[in-house]
């Protein structure tokens, strides 16, 4: 027979339990419906659609990069000799050349172009200031010698001289796309989209960089970005770009349309398989001291339990997740947004920690943590060996088979241009769950990372 008491403190635990989440233990995200599409027009308009209605004449693109650019994707028509992260778009009967999601979402690995893996290559830093003096060169010259074009362009060029002094990161290879985000929300109301050139609330000084997670992990995951604050409808984030050119909710319902087929396309994409030799044996002695380590959190094959990790448990550098809180307005004016109404609505929910991400195709996404301090997954698993100081050669990239990640080079705290993990955002701290396995048995956990 239980005591009062005991059957009290179960009644307790139950009614508690529920209703406050427990800062030490990993919280499940529910699943939200989400609207199904087409694969291939998905894919069609990713790389030829005009969700990004603006940017610069497609003459001065051609001009300014020479005839005959590489198009991985082999687009043809009006978008041969545009390499894959421009696409050519009409605006008032003028061909204008607009970044496109590619421009973070896709990386050349090796020899060919790997769709969904996140662009490490990217230059966020130093040189914004440089680009927006650039754009109003380019802007005044157009005005002169082209008003047709000048007058197609102009909208792009107002938007993008407005945001570009923001998004200055501390090194090359980490993305600022959550300050782009940011900065954009900044002009625009939350509810008609309507763009004003000063800002309508203020912007933090600093910029948090973020890694970009693969889109091929999307279809696993019940909420979208690192902290997992993306719920609801995925196609009202997917389309988020569009808040760069839009003009009125009407462009936006247009986007709106098609982007369930974006999300239909991104739902097939797979990790892409190691290409060497793995030792079969020593993978399945990883595999057992996976599942005893790390499954609970990164799941396991198709099994994966979508967990929000807190920042108790995980340690890593806080500064992501800690913007929402310390900066709420622009979770506010998502959350009153357009992209918070209608019949598919999207909201952001807040939280102090991390997902733990799927781990498929992990062997290929250095660097790794939500802020790219790590370069290898070595270093993921072993704490010590992690480079607080570092960089890669970008012009002749080498990977480590390894350590699994980048090549890299050490430095100290004079190195220019290498990524310093003493920086706010850019700290290398946490996820010391590999710390305490042997070296052999850390080395099995590799070898069986490459399988996934
Ligand atoms: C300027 C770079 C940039 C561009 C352009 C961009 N993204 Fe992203 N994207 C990011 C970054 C960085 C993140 C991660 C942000 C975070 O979690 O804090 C992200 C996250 C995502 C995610 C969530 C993945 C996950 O697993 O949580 C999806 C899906 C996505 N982007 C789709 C798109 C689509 C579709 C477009 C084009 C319409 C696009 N993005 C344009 C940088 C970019
Ligand atoms: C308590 C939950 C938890 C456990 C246990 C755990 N992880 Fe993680 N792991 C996370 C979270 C959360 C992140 C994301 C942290 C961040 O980005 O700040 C992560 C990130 C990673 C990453 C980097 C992914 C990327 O793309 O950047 C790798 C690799 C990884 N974990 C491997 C492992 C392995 C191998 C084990 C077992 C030895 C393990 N993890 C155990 C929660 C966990």
């Amino acid at each position: 027979m239980k005591s009062w008491w005991s059957i009290g403190a179960i009644v307790l635990l139950f009614s508690f339990g529920n209703s406050l989440p427990d800062p030490e233990k990993p919280v499940p995200i529910p699943a939200s419906p989400q609207r199904t599409g087409d694969a291939v027009k998905g894919y069609q308009y990713l790389v030829s659609g005009d969700y990004v209605k603006g940017g610069l004449p497609l003459g001065l693109y051609k001009r300014a990069l020479g005839k005959q650019q590489k198009d991985f994707l082999n687009r043809g028509g009006l978008n041969s000799g545009v390499t894959h992260d421009f696409t050519v778009v009409e605006v008032n009967g003028e061909q204008l050349v607009a970044p496109n999601c590619l421009q973070c979402h896709a990386q050349v690995f090796g020899d060919s172009l790997v769709m969904g893996m996140g662009n490490t290559y990217l230059d966020f830093s130093a040189n914004q200031t440089m680009n927006t003096k650039n754009l109003a060169m380019a802007g005044k010259l157009l005005k002169l010698t082209a008003p047709a074009k000048y007058e197609a362009s102009k909208n792009f060029l107002r938007v993008s001289m407005a945001v570009g002094p923001y998004l200055n990161t501390a090194v090359r290879g980490v993305n600022a796309a959550d300050r782009l985000a940011a900065a954009l929300v900044a002009h625009r109301d939350p509810v008609t989209f309507q763009w004003s050139d000063t800002l309508l609330m203020p912007l933090p000084d600093e910029v948090i960089p973020s890694d970009v997670p693969a889109w091929w992990l999307l279809k696993k995951k019940n909420a979208m970005f690192y902290n997992g604050f993306g719920r609801g409808d995925f196609g009202r984030f997917l389309m988020a770009s569009n808040l760069l050119t839009v003009t009125d909710t009407a462009e936006s319902a247009e986007v709106d349309r098609q982007i369930s087929d974006v999300l239909a396309y991104l739902y097939t994409l797979k990790a892409p398989a190691y290409p060497f030799p793995i030792d079969k044996e020593l993978a399945e002695k990883g595999a057992l001291i996976y599942n005893d380590h790390c499954a609970k959190c990164h799941g396991n094959g198709d099994a994966y339990p979508n967990l929000l990790v807190p920042a108790a448990i995980i340690n890593t550098d806080t500064a992501l997740y800690s913007a929402n809180y310390q900066n709420p307005q622009f979770v506010d004016w998502f959350n009153r947004s357009w992209f918070a109404s209608g019949d598919h609505p999207a909201k952001l929910v807040p939280y102090q920690g991390y997902i733990a991400p799927p781990l498929d195709g992990v062997w290929c996404t250095a660097p790794y943590l939500h802020n790219g301090s790590v370069p290898t997954i070595e270093g993921v698993l072993n704490s010590a060996v992690r480079p607080a100081f570092w960089t890669r050669d970008f012009n002749k990239p080498e990977y480590d088979y390894q350590r699994l990640g980048w090549t890299y080079y050490t430095g100290d705290a004079s190195s220019v241009g290498y990524y310093d993990t003493n920086k706010k955002g850019y700290g290398n701290y946490g996820h010391y769950f590999g710390d305490k396995l042997t070296d052999t048995d850390r080395k099995a956990v590799i070898e069986y990372l490459k399988t996934l």
